[in-house]
């Protein structure tokens, strides 16, 4: 729980310093990496992937959700989300994954 709420004070100022984080900020293609490593098991992360859990959201609707609202997208992978394992996503791999997903669009 505290732990939980440092992240976000980090997040929250890491936002604040890049406040024109954007879909381009990170470098999609390392995103895909961490994508395709740590997230295909679960979500459809392409369009050429095939199969990955039901009920698990693609990373196109992802995109298509948090249209304009990088921020919230940064801000809800800086926490794991259950089933996902604890990542620790560095602040980098965030923004590259940030990226990445704003490309399937
Ligand atoms: C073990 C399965 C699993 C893994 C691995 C996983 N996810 Fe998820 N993810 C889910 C499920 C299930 C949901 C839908 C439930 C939820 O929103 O909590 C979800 C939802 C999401 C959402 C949508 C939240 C929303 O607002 O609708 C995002 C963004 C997301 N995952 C990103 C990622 C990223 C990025 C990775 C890789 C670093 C990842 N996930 C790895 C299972 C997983």
């Amino acid at each position: 729980m505290i732990k939980q709420f440092f992240i976000h004070l980090f997040v929250l100022a890491l936002l604040t310093a890049n406040s024109n984080l954007a879909w381009s900020g990170g470098d999609a293609e390392l995103g895909q990496a961490v994508a395709q490593k740590w997230c295909a098991t679960c979500h459809l992360v392409s369009d050429s992937q095939t199969t990955a859990s039901a009920d698990v959201p693609t990373f196109r609707s992802i995109a298509a959700k948090y249209d304009d609202n990088t921020d919230a997208l940064a801000a809800f992978l800086a926490d794991p989300h259950p089933p996902m394992p604890s990542l620790s996503l560095t602040w980098n791999q965030i923004r590259d994954l940030v990226a990445y997903i704003g490309s399937q669009r």
